[in-house]
């Protein structure tokens, strides 16, 4: 299909914007269209909590600020990003309509309030959403400001009520059609929890089944698909009525450590949304890691989100200062605004948007990071970075579509993460698998060398090298795609905790799979589980590496032992091992390893495999050069994410584009200083 959207050439920037919070302050509604077009911003989310602006009493209906705000912003050339109000309803509709809010996990009916908790499977929620989605799109679909539907807002949660179990026992039905085969991919015999009769079946909860991991693993893809099917339930009329508006819905990461969401299986997500957008929230300048380290985290997950669908994505959110809601709220440092937002669209987004347009006066968000502070005013440094920022995305348009191209890719799968946290087993704090990969990522970072984050619904065929650690779960298409993947000249690289259990998380029987003894050419026997404070070694080419946390012990067949265990009753067996499989590679490294052992170890395995980056630019360590290329053009992002001066050495001329100046030799970046070069192929 064709959009619309093909024909504007502008990088997003701008945001989340709520006038219906200001409604009654017309002075305020007058000075956002100066300060926008100051702020050299673009394109604004409207409506995402606007539920009881526009509906105020049920199937009364207000559209008027609406029309004026969406007029008045494709007056001043800007475009509209419209989100159905579902993320949040008002009151009235709880009152009147009990159902439509959710049922926790302890079988509570929860209370109006908040947001984000409404039932999926209720039909009366799924009626008035489908009528105001109607009226939105009967409206707004063909206004020439409207740029993409944004549907809802950061899906996520489930409910349990009786609709939803209902739902749940008819897709367990249609997946398994007998109780029988249930029962076998359950486990139904261990502690009697056979189930006689659908009927007796219910969703996991601390007050009652929570031991069955078959069930587990099934409630939790049931929640991503009941979830999907709730966004096209809302996609209909918006569809039907404006064909050529792409659509999309907000997704997240889990922040602390930004790894994927976890609850909901962004891989499949993705198949339902036209383009991928995402709010991201880096807590940048903390005090658990340095710069460069959580710079690398992310890349690794605008990585994985541009890989869902292999084409630009779309940073929904992020903030042009601080949020709310880390533990510290630390603003950005001079220079972060723009490194952080330029490093967004070096790793594949064309679009730089906020939450928030405005800090809101009252309730939980006033004092997040916005645009506009409430002193209202366009002499703030908040806001001179993000102009700055505007002004730097006018410069370098051109990127805008452009792609990325790997040839080495990490698989994320979001099954496996379920599957191997509810595995009771191993050590529960350090299994860690999304920051396992992480670090595997992190080799690459270093080097400039571009990775997708691929998952398993993807075909492997097109990449040099695939990395796939910790693949606790492994179905049998799973492993034949593994192993002709190897066999047709692939470089396989497995770990630790990988190809244990099916997918249906019952164990394999006979030992380690047959066609995995074949790929890496031996079998796993045993994994050793550490304390925290134990640690082993191993030496790789003369230079010896600490372990911690896992140690696989492996009898080798026929695969050349490329390190040994130091210590332990295991002393002298392999740990890392080197397989020639048909036309191609597979190593597999038992145990868990410091940093510098992954990169050494892909460091000769890029030699060998002659993976390099395109762009010809020496630097130190912390600085990142990502690449971005249309048919005709490299650009090179060189982004500096250390708090020191550093000297880079451009080993040919390139075209500077936020200077406008031919650029070669050395050149010196400050601290946080971001460069985007251009060379012709
Ligand atoms: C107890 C129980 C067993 C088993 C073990 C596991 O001893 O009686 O059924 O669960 O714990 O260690
Ligand atoms: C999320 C939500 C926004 C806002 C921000 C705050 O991304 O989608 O509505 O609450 O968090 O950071």
């Amino acid at each position: 299909m064709t959009f619309r959207t093909v024909a504007d050439n502008r990088l997003l920037h701008g945001g989340d914007y709520n006038p219906d919070q200001w409604l009654d302050y017309p002075e305020i509604l007058k000075d956002d269209l100066r300060l926008m077009k100051q702020a050299k911003t673009n394109t604004f989310t409207l409506g995402v909590f606007a539920w009881s602006a526009l509906e105020p009493t049920e199937g009364e209906f207000q559209f008027g600020w609406l029309d004026e705000r969406i007029d008045a912003i494709h007056k001043m050339g800007g475009r509209v990003i419209l989100a159905t109000p579902s993320g949040a309803r008002p009151a009235w509709m709880s009152k009147k309509y009990p159902e439509v809010l959710r049922t926790s996990e302890k079988r509570t009916k929860m209370l109006h309030g908040g947001r984000h908790n409404h039932c999926f499977s209720s039909p009366v929620y799924r009626e008035k959403v489908a009528i105001i989605n109607r009226k939105l799109a009967e409206r707004y679909g063909n206004h020439p400001a409207l740029l993409m539907w944004h549907i809802s807002n950061e899906f996520s949660g489930d409910c349990h009520c009786d609709f939803c179990q209902e739902n749940f026992r008819s897709w367990l039905k249609d997946k398994y059609e007998t109780l029988e085969k249930l029962n076998h991919a359950w486990w139904g015999p261990f502690w009697s929890h056979t189930i006689t009769a659908w009927s007796e079946i219910e969703s996991p909860s601390s007050i009652g089944e929570s031991m069955v991991h078959g069930l587990n693993l099934d409630w939790k893809r049931f929640v991503t698909d009941q979830t999907i099917d709730f966004y096209k339930h809302e996609m209909v009329p918006l569809r039907e009525i404006s064909p050529t508006i792409p659509i999309t819905t907000n997704f997240m990461a889990d922040t602390h450590d930004l790894i994927p969401f976890q609850s909901l299986n962004y891989s499949e997500f993705a198949k339902h949304v036209d383009i991928v957008s995402w709010d991201c929230y880096p807590a940048w300048h903390n005090d658990w890691e340095e710069t460069k380290e959580l710079a690398s985290k992310v890349g690794f997950i605008n990585d994985l989100y541009r890989s869902l669908k292999q084409q630009p994505f779309l940073i929904m959110e992020s903030t042009p200062s601080g949020v709310n809601w880390h533990d510290v709220n630390k603003t950005k440092r001079p220079g972060m605004h723009l490194l952080s937002s330029l490093q967004f669209i070096a790793h594949g987004s064309d679009s730089v948007l906020y939450f928030q347009w405005r800090k809101s006066r009252g309730s939980s968000e006033k004092f997040h990071g916005a645009v506009v502070d409430h002193d209202n005013s366009e002499g703030n440094r908040v806001f001179q970075d993000v102009s700055a920022v505007g002004d730097a995305l006018e410069k370098i348009a051109e990127i805008k579509g452009t792609q990325k191209q790997a040839k080495v890719a990490i698989v994320y799968d979001w099954e496996n993460n379920w599957a191997l946290n509810d595995a009771q087993g191993f050590s529960h704090a350090t299994k860690q698998y999304p920051q396992t990969l992480q670090k595997h990522y992190q080799s690459f970072w270093k080097k400039d060398i571009s990775v997708d984050i691929v998952t398993l619904n993807q075909e492997l065929s097109s990449y040099d090298l695939v990395i796939a650690p910790m693949l606790y779960m492994m179905s049998d298409e799973t492993i034949s795609k593994l192993e002709s993947y190897v066999f047709n000249g692939g470089t396989l690289v497995s770990s630790y905790i990988s190809g244990l259990v099916d997918d249906t998380d019952l164990a394999h029987l006979s030992g380690w799979p047959a066609p995995l003894k074949r790929i890496f050419g031996m079998e796993v026997k045993e994994t050793d589980t550490l304390y925290p404070k134990d640690r082993n070694a191993l030496i790789y080419n003369g230079k010896q590496y600490e372990i911690k946390d896992y140690c696989t012990i492996f009898e080798n067949k026929e695969a050349d032992v490329l390190a040994t265990y130091m210590e332990d009753f295991y002393q002298g067996n392999p740990a890392v091992v080197k397989n020639s499989y048909g036309k191609g590679k597979a190593y597999f490294i038992g145990a868990r390893t410091e940093q510098s052992f992954l990169d050494d170890l892909y460091e000769d395995i890029q030699q060998e495999g002659k993976l390099h980056t395109e762009a010809n630019i020496l630097h130190e360590e912390g600085v990142s050069v990502q690449t971005r290329e249309s048919d005709d053009c490299y650009y090179f992002f060189v982004m500096n994410f250390t708090e020191q001066r550093q000297t880079i050495t451009l080993k040919e001329s390139f075209y500077d584009l936020l200077t406008q100046e031919t650029k070669d030799e050395l050149v010196e970046l400050s601290p946080y200083e971001v460069m985007v070069l251009r060379k012709e192929k």
